[in-house]
Order: C-alpha cells, then sequence, then structure tokens
C-alpha cells in the first residue's frame, strides 16, 4: 500500500478544544474531538465517515481543509507515491530514535541534523497543509471546498444567490464583474437551478434548492476535494435522494473526490466507495462499503448496521441497541472507549486500547476479539 499516490491524507490527527474556568480562564482539561486518527482518500474516490453525534465528524471534515488548526499530526496533500514510500521508512526510523524533550507551543521547531531526519522534515514541509505559509495555503484552499450540513443557516440571509454564488471567485481574484455572473449562471444551471433567479434571496428557495445553492458555490472555484457534511440531513427523504444524485453525477462529470460526512448509514451506503467509522474522536471499523455492510467486525458498526431499516419484512434481522448515551470526549473511557456500551466486554478492554488493525485487503479494525 506504501507505494501508492492518494489525494489527501491525514497521520496521526489530533485535535483537541482546551476547556477553561475560573477568573483566570487557566486550562483544566481538553475536548478530545479527534484523538489520533489516520486515513486517507483516493482521487475521484469517496471516502464516507460515520458515527453518532458528538464523534467528532464535522472536526475530522474541517481540519482536514485546515479550517480549524490541527492540535498535532499532519495532513499530506497530493505527495506522490514514491515520496510517501520514502516518507513511511523515514517514519520507521524517527520512531526508533530517542524521543526530543517536549518544547513549548511558541518555540520554533529547528531543522534537524541527522540528514533522514531533515530528508522527513523536507517531505513534511513540502507536502504537509498544515505546515504552509499562508499564501501558499490560501491558493490551495481554493481546491477544497466544503458543503455545510444546514442550508438554512449556512447561507446569509441578506446576499443575493448571485453574490453568494460569486463570492468565493471574487475574494481569489479569479474573475471580476460580468464574467462571474456568467459564470454564477452556468453554476446554477450545472446543479439544476433556474439561471434567472439570480437576483434572489436565500428565503425564496425551498430546502433542496439551498443545498443547491450551497453545492454551487462550492464548485464555483473548480475544486478537486469536496467536503460534504452531512449535506442532505436537513432535507424531506424525496429531497434527499435528488441532491445525492446529482453529487453521484457531478462527481462523474468533474472527477471530484468527497469526504461524506453522515449518520446515516443508508445514505452512506449509497454514496461511499471506502467507510470510516468513528467513535468518540477514534476510528474503529474502515474498509470498502462491502467490507463494512456485509462484513462489520466492530461490535460498534454491527450495532449501527442493525438498526438500518430492512426493506423485506421477511428478512429478520437481530437489532442490537446501544445501551446508553456516547460518554464525554473531555473524559472519555479507559482502554477500549467503546467499552462501556459494549456487550462483549472483557477485563483487558477496560485497561488497553486496542490499536486498528489490517483484518485482510485493508479492512481495519480496532477490536480486542476480532
Ligand atoms: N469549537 C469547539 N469548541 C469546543 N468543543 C467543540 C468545538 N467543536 C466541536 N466541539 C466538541 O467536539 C466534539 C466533536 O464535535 P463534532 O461537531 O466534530 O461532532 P460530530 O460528529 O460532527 O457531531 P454531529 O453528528 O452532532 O454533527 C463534541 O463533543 C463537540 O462538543
Ligand atoms: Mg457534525
Amino acid at each position: 500500500m506504501s507505494d501508492e499516490e492518494f489525494l489527501i491524507e491525514a497521520r496521526s490527527m489530533k485535535k483537541y478544544f482546551p476547556l477553561r474556568g475560573g477568573l483566570l480562564k487557566k486550562e483544566f482539561g481538553a475536548v478530545r474531538a479527534v484523538d489520533d486518527i489516520s486515513f486517507f482518500i483516493r482521487q475521484g474516490e469517496t471516502l464516507g465517515l460515520v458515527g453518532e453525534s458528538g464523534c467528532g465528524k464535522t472536526t475530522t471534515g474541517r481540519c482536514m481543509l485546515m479550517l480549524s488548526p490541527l492540535t498535532e499530526g499532519d495532513i499530506y496533500y497530493k505527495m506522490p507515491g514514491d515520496v510517501r514510500k520514502r516518507m513511511v521508512e523515514l517514519e520507521e526510523k524517527e520512531a526508533s530514535l530517542p524521543q526530543p524533550k517536549k518544547r513549548k507551543k511558541s518555540k520554533k521547531v529547528p531543522k534537524p541534523e541527522d540528514p533522514d531526519m531533515l530528508e522527513l522534515w523536507e517531505i513534511r514541509q513540502k507536502y504537509a497543509l498544515n505546515r504552509k505559509d499562508p499564501e501558499t495555503l490560501r491558493r490551495l484552499r481554493r481546491e477544497m471546498q466544503i458543503v455545510f450540513q444546514d442550508p438554512f443557516s449556512s447561507l446569509n440571509p441578506r446576499m443575493l444567490v448571485k453574490d453568494i454564488i460569486g463570492e468565493p471567485l471574487k475574494v481569489h481574484g479569479v474573475l471580476e464583474g460580468d464574467q462571474i455572473t456568467e459564470r454564477v449562471k452556468l453554476l446554477m444551471e450545472r446543479v439544476g437551478l433556474n439561471p434567472d433567479h439570480l437576483y434572489r434571496y436565500p428565503h425564496e428557495f425551498s430546502g433542496g434548492q439551498r443545498q443547491r445553492i450551497g453545492v454551487a458555490r462550492a464548485l464555483s472555484l473548480n475544486p478537486n476535494f469536496i467536503v460534504l457534511d452531512e449535506p442532505t440531513s436537513a432535507l424531506d427523504v424525496s429531497v434527499q435522494a435528488q441532491i445525492l444524485n446529482m453529487l453521484n453525477d457531478l462527481q462523474n462529470e468533474l472527477g471530484l473526490t468527497y469526504l461524506f460526512i453522515s449518520h446515516d448509514l443508508s445514505t452512506i451506503r449509497h454514496m461511499c466507495d471506502r467507510v470510516n467509522v468513528m467513535y468518540l474522536g477514534k476510528i474503529v471499523e474502515s474498509g470498502t462499503k462491502e467490507h463494512v455492510f456485509e462484513n462489520p467486525l466492530h461490535p460498534y458498526t454491527t450495532a449501527l448496521i442493525s438498526v438500518i431499516p430492512v426493506p423485506d419484512p421477511e428478512l429478520k434481522r437481530e437489532r442490537v441497541v446501544l445501551a446508553g448515551d456516547v460518554p464525554s470526549p473531555a473524559n472519555p473511557p479507559s482502554g477500549c472507549r467503546f467499552h462501556t456500551r459494549c456487550r462483549f466486554r472483557q477485563e483487558i478492554c477496560e485497561i488497553e486500547d486496542p490499536p486498528l488493525e489490517d483484518k485482510g485487503n485493508g479492512h481495519l479494525v480496532a477490536c480486542h476479539f476480532r
């Protein structure tokens, strides 16, 4: 796998939100929204991210686009396969070296002296989004966009549709004046909106149409990668299918790569090539759609799948009810984070956190008993 080329890849990504309190706003803990996850997305594919509310899906999506700075880890974009292979080799060497002392955040990390570590440092500087200077990042941002969950609150109610869709073109100085209007018209047609409605406000559109506006806006700069954060969960079921089909058509036409976030497994199944299942800031299972839906291995995945409605009433499936709520990510359970709700738990689960391991053909699972 290491020689493969990925469009975008997160390595050991962490995102903690500090918890502060008292008069001096002292930090007394942190919400570990994303806690050391690694995954990749290939050019042109759709990777699904599924899990209950609060497990860190949106935070993951935002971090991938550098809309929120990482606490630790790196996000690599367009790294050639041979460079990645070399990086993995060098990372193994790095792990075997004595760990440097922790520095204060404000202190700049000096360039390493060891030639191999210098090479690793240079690869990271060159390909990690989180190490780019602001100007380079701004240019790269054009290639990466996001469509938000709620088309009712994500569109500025005081802006005309023409300006909402055209704003990224203006901000990035790609086009001017009439050229922007022409491009906006084309984009509106592309997402199935009437281009004569340029001078309307968001409230004059239905939920589905508003989400089409959100998609047109995301497409305005010809992106390569789009994070779709629950793009249809605020919409009626009949409208959902239309939007999902449109997203599929756009992907085929434009060769787009998607990170598709949803808490709804049926939608994930419809849209995705591969799936990551998240629980409390960690990936607990990852694999192709077939791996995850036809041979789910993690007890959490099994429970999520068991509650998907089955269209055939003759077909009986055991429903696994997940007891209790998701624990707080500010104070996650010890060992395997899922153990407090797992019906197969044993002593070891409370003590040791199981690593995400390959069970064959890239089907990864983090469970002591699988
Ligand atoms: N800006 C923030 N400051 C503090 N905590 C945050 C912030 N953003 C998210 N969190 C916390 O991080 C955790 C993960 O949140 P996130 O929004 O990523 O979850 P999610 O999986 O997208 O949930 P949902 O399905 O409800 O959208 C939650 O506990 C949330 O309260
Ligand atoms: Mg979310």
